[in-house]
């Protein structure tokens, strides 16, 4: 059985994916610093190591206690607006951290590694839809640490052998259909998430400070109703696309690309809607400025994941997206 390192496992989607490599047959350790993760989504016999990947004393630690057969890279700060405002934190933790994971991986002779990238390295659109090809031109230090991460592991990769998948999610979404685990960032900036809550808070007392009203940046957007169309592709088809990559790796040389989405562009309305007949519930929002680096349409052309990886998307009907993030929050854990 191969043992996987889970680099971020305690969050959103790395805690996904510990479920999917044991279903897969896999052995996952997961290194975490808690910094934003949840121990309660980490399975009890799965060993949690709390570290952070900026200590690389600690990094060598767990390296040479197991031998790790690959590396699975969640571990980020995933914030765009944080970025902007704390853009050291981010090249710190990101880029800094990817480079000591790196730098051990290469000390330890461990050649495989899937990173999760991002649709945020490729800025503004020039396309409609996004292909592999789209220039990487990030507009924000987010976007920009994820692609720097991305060009070092291709430099690693020339210079030491090292294999590697990039996975370029779009809108990560929904959760396990048992409702054991699901999507808890703190601050959450997520546009599900945040319309369930907003569903949630009506049974809060009207006066009630956990009242949420969704709040919808901007309706005057060249889109058929005028919000920012994304694609929202379910977690679970996130991770079985990790776990085709790992398999692509055993013979594959060289750094990929693949971007992950379902393909099928939704509105902010469209998403307030499917939430309003999953959850029953008027949803209550205000329309608001546009927020500044928003793009009107992000949709993936993931064409190249689905012909090379073998991958096919499940789980892509908005309407069970959310059917997944409303059984989740209305039972939530932690
Ligand atoms: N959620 C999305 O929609 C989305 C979209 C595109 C890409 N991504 C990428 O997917 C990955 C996972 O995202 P998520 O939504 O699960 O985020 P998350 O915040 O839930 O999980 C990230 C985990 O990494 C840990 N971590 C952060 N810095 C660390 C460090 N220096 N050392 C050790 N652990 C550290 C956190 O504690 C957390 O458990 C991130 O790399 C993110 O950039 C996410």
């Amino acid at each position: 059985m191969a043992t996987v390192l889970v680099c971020g496992g305690a969050g959103y989607i790395g805690s996904h994916m510990l479920r999917a490599l044991v279903s897969a047959g896999f052995r996952p350790v997961v290194f975490d610093s808690l910094v934003k993760g949840h121990v309660e989504a980490v399975p009890a016999d799965i060993p949690l190591i709390r570290g952070d990947l900026l200590d690389i004393q600690a990094l060598r630690r767990v390296f040479s206690e197991y031998d790790f057969e690959a590396v699975l890279h969640f571990a980020a700060r995933i914030e765009v607006g944080e970025s902007v405002r704390e853009p050291g934190l981010y090249y710190q933790n990101n880029v800094g951290g990817s480079l000591n994971l790196l730098t051990v991986m290469h000390e330890f002779g461990v050649k495989k590694l899937v990173f999760s990238s991002t649709a945020a390295v490729y800025g503004n659109p020039v396309q409609e839809r996004i292909s592999e090809n789209h220039p990487c031109m990030p507009i924000n230090p987010y976007g920009r640490s994820k692609w720097m991460v991305e060009q070092m592991i291709e430099d690693f990769s020339s210079a030491f052998g090292l294999k590697a998948v990039c996975l370029r999610y779009f809108n990560a979404a929904g959760a396990d259909p048992g409702g054991e685990i699901g999507e808890a960032h703190n601050p959450e900036s997520h546009l599900i998430p945040n319309v369930l809550k907003a569903a949630v808070s009506l049974n809060a007392p009207e006066d009630d400070s956990s009242r949420f009203e969704l709040n919808v940046f901007g309706s005057d957007y060249p889109t058929p109703d005028g919000t920012c169309v994304r694609d929202y592709i379910h977690v679970c088809d996130l991770c079985q696309a990790h776990l085709l990559a790992l398999n692509y790796l055993d013979d594959f040389e060289g750094k990929a690309a693949f971007n992950l989405g379902s393909g099928n562009g939704y509105s902010i309305m469209q998403v307030i809607e499917a939430a309003e007949r999953v959850s029953g519930c008027k949803i209550p929002y205000s329309i608001g400025p546009r927020r500044p680096g928003d793009a009107a349409v992000l949709v993936a052309d993931s064409s190249l994941a689905r012909s090379v990886l073998g991958w096919k998307p499940a789980l892509d009907d908005l309407d069970m997206i959310v059917k997944t993030a409303w059984n989740w929050e209305t039972g939530r854990k932690y």
